[in-house]
């Protein structure tokens, strides 16, 4: 979410050492071999959904998963452990087509150039490793709206897509810890939720922040002033309204990163019998007719085949998903044919749906000291250090802190179009129309910087995902269709509106230094906006629902609400890519629960 990298100062600090012991390297019996095998199921990618699923599965069948990559804490290090580094560290998420080549972590795609974007080409980051997008990402904790999941029940024909029937999932797959308020220290940010939404769930960790850095208590004033008060049931209770404190995917007790590879595959390595191939290429979903017998992989350059009993979980993300079904023969026939793909299935909707909410940041010099400057500084790293080695507290500790949502307000929707305001009316009551996440960071002459960004919550703009050849090898052709439809602009220039708001409120003049920054004093008209957030729109790489779920008959469906692909039989998909649309929110939330609903509707014969 914060992601400030193309200004971030290099972040020079002593070498951290989590205090947690690292990742529990698979048995050498849990390690598959590169051979012909058969299992009840295979689950093609070891992300943040497919790790979860294959936990799942694996108390009652038995259970293969395919990942391309391997253990992030030996590939990546500290910068994908340590809480401060996922805003700060990361460097391989720069979006910029310099980004840093790290194939050991990250899929390197790049897009096509955006036409509606200034001919943009971003690097669009996506882990390749156990725990997929949950290894890399930046941790924040939140759900939907009640309105968002009913309008998904309401989409693909099925009741058990409200939000009260999907609580007991999402309480399944988290456990909470409650706020540590003595290592936060910030009286101004204690977290407000409802336990209720919480229950006796294991095993990814939930929890907030066992530090607050400073300049955020400052920012969260600002959009309090204009407005934006605290919700007090948090974002986790089926409301995005107000602002709130929120929990990250964070081990409270050594605050470290918990992924779904140290959660759910840890918890099933000594559990189950778990089988994983890692380091291996899913290359081609194989089918019996229309019906799914198994998967050819590829690891190291040996071939061999893993075969079901019962089903193919395809879990391999926003891109990659679609992919897989192209190669194999399930997509839009016309792509197949040129393609010389054999049609096994005819699905026009594979990889079509795109949606990608675009975010821009609105920022100052400030006068208070954030994370980053404490780390930076030599006479306060080594407490910092230590805090974070003997308590697990301090800067280093924490991830991204308070979040809000609204829908416009009055004056400021009126400055929409008549067609954009149309639009947004044909959605339910409670679904938010922008996002402000607050951030800290260091410019590159070492001033502390804040930072609110605007990010649109519907996103009218639709992109695609295709292949370009029939080799899994390929990269995915990728179009993000930003700015497709000129709501999306509309609605984030409004949102820049409210950011300055905010940033002219009183409380934001006790620690504003000079004239604005980013995007600066001479952007002052509607079209100035518009021409730099074409310019500098970023992704926050909430890209979802290229493989959308649907009813039977919709021709664009991919999958039905039991996460099966329509046309074939013994295969279904599980992961972001079969999000209906983007709902408001963080997506990781939904995604795990997504992954717990599908594993119990398999367990129970659904
Ligand atoms: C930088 C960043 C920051 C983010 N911040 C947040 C946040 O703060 N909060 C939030 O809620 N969400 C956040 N997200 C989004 C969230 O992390 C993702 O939406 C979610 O992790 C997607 O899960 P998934 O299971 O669909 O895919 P992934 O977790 O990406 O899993 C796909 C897996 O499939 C594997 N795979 C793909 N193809 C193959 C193949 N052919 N063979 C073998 N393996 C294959 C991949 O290597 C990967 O492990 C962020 C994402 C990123 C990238
Ligand atoms: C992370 O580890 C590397 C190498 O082990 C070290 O050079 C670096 O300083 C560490 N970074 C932090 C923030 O601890
Ligand atoms: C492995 O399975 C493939 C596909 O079913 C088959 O062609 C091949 O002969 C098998 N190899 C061995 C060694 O059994
Ligand atoms: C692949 O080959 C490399 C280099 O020989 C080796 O280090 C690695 O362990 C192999 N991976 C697998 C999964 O066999
Ligand atoms: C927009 O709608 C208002 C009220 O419905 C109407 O008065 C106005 O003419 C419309 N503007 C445009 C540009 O269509
Ligand atoms: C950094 O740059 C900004 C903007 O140019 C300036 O206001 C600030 O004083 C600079 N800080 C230092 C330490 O030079």
């Amino acid at each position: 979410m914060v992601e400030f990298i193309a200004v971030i100062a290099a972040l020079v600090a002593a070498l951290i050492q989590p205090s947690s012991a690292g990742p529990l390297l698979p048995r050498s019996g849990q390690l598959g071999t590169l051979e012909n095998a058969t299992f009840d199921y295979v689950v093609i990618g070891g992300g943040t959904a497919g790790l979860t699923i294959a936990a799942r599965l694996a108390k009652f069948a038995s259970v293969a998963v395919i990942e391309a990559g391997g253990y992030y804490e030996v590939d990546y290090g500290n910068a994908s452990v340590v809480p401060l580094l996922s805003l700060t560290g990361l460097d391989v998420i720069d979006p910029s087509t310099s980004f840093p080549h790290r194939p050991e972590i990250d899929w390197e795609l790049v897009t096509i150039p955006q036409t509606n974007a200034a001919n943009r080409v971003l690097h669009y980051a996506q882990g390749k490793t156990l725990g997929g997008s949950s290894a890399i990402n930046t941790m924040s904790y939140i759900r939907s709206t009640k309105s968002a999941y009913q309008r998904w029940a309401d989409l693909v024909g099925d009741g058990s897509y409200t939000f009260s029937n999907l609580l007991p999932y999402f309480k399944k797959s988290v456990h909470l810890t409650p706020p540590n308020l003595a290592k936060r220290n910030a009286a101004n940010a204690t977290p407000e939720y409802d336990p209720d939404s919480f229950g006796i769930g294991s095993p990814l960790e939930v929890s907030w922040n066992n530090w607050v850095d400073p300049t955020l208590t400052w920012l969260a004033k600002c959009l309090q002033a204009v407005g934006l008060t605290i919700n007090p049931k948090g974002f986790s209770s089926g409301e995005l309204n107000g602002g709130s404190w929120l929990p990250s995917t964070i081990d409270p007790t050594h605050a470290t990163r918990d992924s779904s590879q140290t959660s759910f595959l840890d918890e099933a390595m000594p559990g189950t019998q778990i089988k994983v191939y890692s380091h291996s290429m899913a290359t081609k979903i194989l089918f019996d007719g229309s019906k799914a017998k198994g998967v050819s992989v590829s690891t190291n350059g040996t071939l061999y085949t893993l075969s079901v009993n019962k089903e193919v979980i395809v879990s391999g993300g926003v891109f990659h998903s679609p992919q897989i079904l192209m190669v194999s023969g399930v997509g839009p026939k016309a792509v197949l044919q040129a393609q010389n793909i054999p049609v096994v299935a005819d699905l026009p909707g594979v990889g079509q749906n795109l949606q990608d909410p675009i975010s821009i940041n609105v920022a100052n010099f400030v006068n208070t000291p954030n994370a980053q400057s404490i780390v930076a500084n030599l006479a306060t790293e080594p407490e910092a250090l230590r805090q974070y080695r003997e308590e697990a507290a301090g800067p280093y500790s924490s991830a991204a802190g308070y979040i809000s949502y609204e829908r416009l307000p009055t004056e400021l929707r009126a400055t929409l179009s008549n067609a954009t305001q149309a639009a947004l009316a044909a959605y339910p009551s409670d679904w938010p129309e922008l996002q402000y996440i607050v951030g800290t960071f260091l410019s590159s002459n070492g001033s502390s910087m804040g930072a609110i960004s605007a990010t649109i919550t519907t996103t009218f703009s639709r992109g695609s995902v295709t292949i370009a050849s029939a080799s899994i090898t390929d990269a995915p052709v990728i179009n993000l269709g930003w700015f497709s439809n000129s709501a999306d602009g509309e609605v984030l220039i409004a949102g820049v509106k409210r950011v300055r708001q905010a940033w002219s409120s009183e409380p934001a003049q006790s620690i504003r230094l000079g004239p604005e920054f980013i995007p600066g004093v001479d952007v002052d008209t509607d079209a100035k906006i518009l021409d730099f957030l074409k310019n500098n729109v970023n992704m926050i790489w909430h890209a979802s629902s290229t493989c959308a779920m649907g009813k039977i008959g919709d021709k664009m469906a991919v999958v039905d609400s039991k996460a099966k692909v329509f046309g074939v039989q013994g295969l279904r998909v599980v992961d972001i890519s079969i999000f209906p649309f983007s709902p408001p929110g963080h997506p990781q939330a939904s995604v795990f629960m997504i992954a717990e609903k599908i594993a119990d509707d398999i367990e129970n014969g659904r």
